[in-house]
C-alpha cells in the first residue's frame, strides 16, 4: 500500500533525491518556499508527486501545509525535515553575529520543529520521522550557528522517539558530509575547498542526493522499525578523517 511522505526541501538537492526515491512507490508532498521549483520538481517525479508553497520557519506556512496533508491524504506516514542551509554572518559586529545565529536557528531548528508539530496530530502508527543533521554537528561549521542549529535536532529526534514510540513511530537523524550536486553551497565552493571535504572522507569522495536518499528509504521501511532515537552519520569516514 502506498504511503503518503512529506519532503521539506523537496525541490531541490537532498529533499528532492530523498522525494524521488519515494515517490517509486509512495504520495510524496514537496514543501518548500519557491513554486516554481517546486512544480517542475514535481513535475518531473510524476504522477505520484504535488507540493505546498510554504515557509516553514512560519507557523502559519506549517498550518497551511498540515490543512493541504489532511484534506488531500488525511493522514501521513513518513515526515522527511529536508529543508535548512547556512545563514553566514554579513558583518563584523554584535547585530551581525546575532542575525546570522538567529537564521540559523529559524532555518534549520524551527522549521523542522514547524514541520513536525504541525503534522504530528496526523502520523500513522508505525509512522517515521527523519530529521536531516550534519557533520557540522560535530566539528564546528566555523560560524558556531549552523552547527549548533543542527546539533539541536539530535536530542529533538530522541524526545520524538521517546514520546512517539508507543505508536512505533520511529525518530532519525541522518548526518550527512560534503555532499555535491545540491543548492546548499551556492557560489561558494571553490576547487580547493572541494578537494580538501573529499581529501577527508576515507573512500575519496564526495557524499551524493542518493546517498541520503536510499538511506532515508531505508530508515522508512519496515525492516528499520527497530532503530529508533538514533543519529547516523554518512560521510564517508570524514569524521574520522586521516
Ligand atoms: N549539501 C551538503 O553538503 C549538506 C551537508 C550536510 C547537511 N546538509 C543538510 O541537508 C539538507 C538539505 O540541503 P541540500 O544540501 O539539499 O541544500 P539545498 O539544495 O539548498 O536544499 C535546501 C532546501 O530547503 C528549502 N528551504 C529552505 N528554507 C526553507 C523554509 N523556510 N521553508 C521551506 N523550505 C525551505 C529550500 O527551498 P526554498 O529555498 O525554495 O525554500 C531548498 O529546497 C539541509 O538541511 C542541509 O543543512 C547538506
Amino acid at each position: 500500500m502506498s504511503r503518503t511522505v512529506v519532503v521539506s526541501g523537496g525541490g531541490t538537492g537532498i529533499g528532492l533525491a530523498v522525494a524521488a526515491r519515494f515517490a517509486k512507490d509512495d504520495n510524496v508532498i514537496l514543501v518548500g518556499r519557491r513554486e516554481d521549483v517546486l512544480a517542475s520538481a514535481a513535475a518531473e517525479l510524476g504522477a505520484n508527486a504535488s507540493y505546498v508553497a510554504a515557509d516553514l520557519a512560519t507557523v502559519e506556512g506549517a498550518e497551511r501545509l498540515a490543512s493541504f496533508t489532511a484534506d488531500r491524504h488525511g493522514s501521513v506516514d513518513v515526515i522527511a525535515a529536508c529543508a535548512g542551509g547556512n545563514t553566514l554572518r554579513s558583518g563584523d559586529g554584535l547585530a551581525a553575529v546575532s542575525q546570522a545565529w538567529t537564521e540559523n536557528l529559524r532555518l534549520n531548528v524551527m522549521t523542522a520543529v514547524h514541520l513536525v508539530e504541525a503534522l504530528k496530530p496526523q502520523l500513522n502508527d508505525d509512522g517515521r520521522v527523519l530529521l536531516y543533521s550534519s557533520v557540522a554537528a560535530y566539528r564546528g561549521s566555523g560560524n558556531g550557528s549552523y552547527a549548533a542549529s543542527k546539533a539541536a535536532l539530535h536530542p529533538y529526534a530522541i524526545d520524538l522517539a521517546t514520546e512517539l514510540g508507543p505508536k512505533r513511530i520511529t525518530a532519525n537523524v541522518i548526518a550527512p558530509g560534503y555532499i555535491e550536486d545540491t543548492e546548499f553551497f551556492g557560489d561558494r565552493m571553490t576547487e580547493t575547498r572541494r578537494s580538501t571535504l573529499i581529501g577527508q572522507t576515507l573512500n575519496g569522495r564526495a557524499g551524493t542526493p542518493a546517498d541520503i536518499a536510499e538511506l532515508s528509504h531505508w530508515l522508512a521501511a519496515p525492516a528499520a522499525g527497530h532503530v529508533t532515537a538514533q543519529i547516523i552519520q554518512s560521510n564517508g569516514g570524514a569524521l574520522a578523517g586521516r
